[in-house]
């Protein structure tokens, strides 16, 4: 190798690595949060934080205990959900788990909205506001649905993923991407 050749590289490998250093977090701000790793997911947490199974969570949330709620997520799963915000799982009457999980923060003013099994909806506490077994609003004054994410199955374990499709109870572009 030439003198000249071996400056050449000596040039090339002291610009490019603080040009990579530059590069990469310039592109990773172009990456929305919560897609990164498994396909953007996070696994669910309990209230004690340990990973939810889906076959033990199906066999304690039957369909007398149609939904269940998960707490502790990790990772915010879209920009307008919050770190940590509760999410249900829906058990459907099959006894599988629906591939949608519903935010269980009210639109309204930020309640968790509990199910109440006997008007077959969710009912906030707050301010009345009512949502159906799919956390459609059917009663103001919240203005908008319960936000979606999908709930995959990896490994047996229950993974958010960011819905970022349309949403399938209004036909709507989702209000939370
Ligand atoms: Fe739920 Fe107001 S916070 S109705």
């Amino acid at each position: 190798m030439s003198k000249r050749q071996l400056m050449n590289l000596l040039l090339l490998g002291s610009l490019s690595l603080p040009t990579a250093g530059i590069l990469v977090p310039y592109a990773s701000f172009f990456v929305p949060p919560g897609s990164g790793g498994e396909g953007g997911g996070v696994v669910a947490k309990d209230a004690l934080g340990n990973d939810v199974l889906a076959d033990a969570w199906l066999k304690t949330h039957g369909p007398a205990r149609k939904f269940g709620i998960i707490c502790n997520i990790e990772k915010q799963i879209s920009r307008k959900t919050s770190p940590g915000d509760p999410t249900y799982l829906v058990v459907e009457n099959d006894k599988t788990l629906a591939t949608y999980g519903l935010n269980a923060v009210c639109t309204h003013l930020g309640c968790v909205v509990p199910w109440n099994s006997a008007e077959n909806k969710f009912i906030c506490p707050c301010h009345g506001s009512q949502y159906n077994n799919q956390g459609k609003v059917v009663r103001g004054p919240a203005p908008l649905s319960l936000a979606l994410v999908h709930a995959d199955i990896d490994d047996g374990k229950v993974v958010f993923v960011p819905w970022v499709e349309t949403d399938f109870r209004t036909g709507e572009d989702p209000w939370w991407t």
